[in-house]
């Protein structure tokens, strides 16, 4: 029976009209079409405190970090569009990260790095002309250092405020294509690496 790896996706944006939504919910299609079983997650709906160690030895872990590193510890795969503030990618992203990176009492979930081996495609959207792409060059440091293997091609979408139709898809063929193959990427890696 051919492998079918799981592919975790979610957007540095949690905001209702984003445009790294519009451009995650592009990439999930596109994932979905290469063969990977994609779970797309608002990183809203884990209502995440910003990570606090004094709140963590009292109260463990909140529920939506277990439910994060149970989502990470089940996939194959990651896909993510993040948008840039300051040249940087969001906390948002960053305390997903660092609470996912914390240690749990459940013997199921208490791995340090559930993200560790696992493959992640990385896109931005900005309405500027660089289309993130400094924000996306730093998440490649950062899932380098808990070890998740970055692949070597990404995409950012400059312009993102023109680059969707009404329906939420992309005007451009070749950002189509770009994503496709991004996509395409992320599932034969992710089968690789570990079907
Ligand atoms: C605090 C802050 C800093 C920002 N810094 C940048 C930046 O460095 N580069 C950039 O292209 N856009 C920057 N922007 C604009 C964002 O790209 C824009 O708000 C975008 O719509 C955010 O992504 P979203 O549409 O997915 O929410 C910044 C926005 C905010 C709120």
């Amino acid at each position: 029976m051919p492998f079918t790896p799981k592919i975790l996706a979610f957007s540095g944006s949690s905001r209702k009209d984003s445009f790294n939504k519009k451009l995650i919910a592009v990439g999930v299609a596109a994932a979905k079409a290469a063969g990977g079983d994609v779970t797309l997650i608002d990183l809203r709906e884990l209502e995440l405190p910003i990570y606090d160690g004094d709140l963590e030895k009292e109260k463990g872990l909140p529920a939506g970090a277990v439910r994060l590193k149970q989502l990470m510890l089940a996939s194959h795969g990651l896909l993510i569009s993040t948008p840039e503030y300051n040249s940087y990618f969001p906390p948002l992203v960053k305390n997903a990260i660092d609470w996912s990176s914390r240690p749990a009492p459940d013997k199921a979930i208490s791995g340090l790095t559930p993200l560790a081996d696992k493959v992640v495609g990385i896109m931005s959207a900005s309405p500027g002309a660089l289309g993130g792409m400094r924000s996306m060059l730093a998440l490649r440091q950062q899932f380098s250092n808990v070890g998740t293997i970055v692949l070597p091609a990404m995409f950012s979408l400059a312009r993102a405020d023109e680059a969707f139709d009404d329906n939420g898809g992309l005007k451009d063929e070749k950002h189509r294509a770009s994503v496709e193959k991004l996509a395409q990427k992320l599932v034969t890696l992710a089968t690789k690496l570990h079907g």
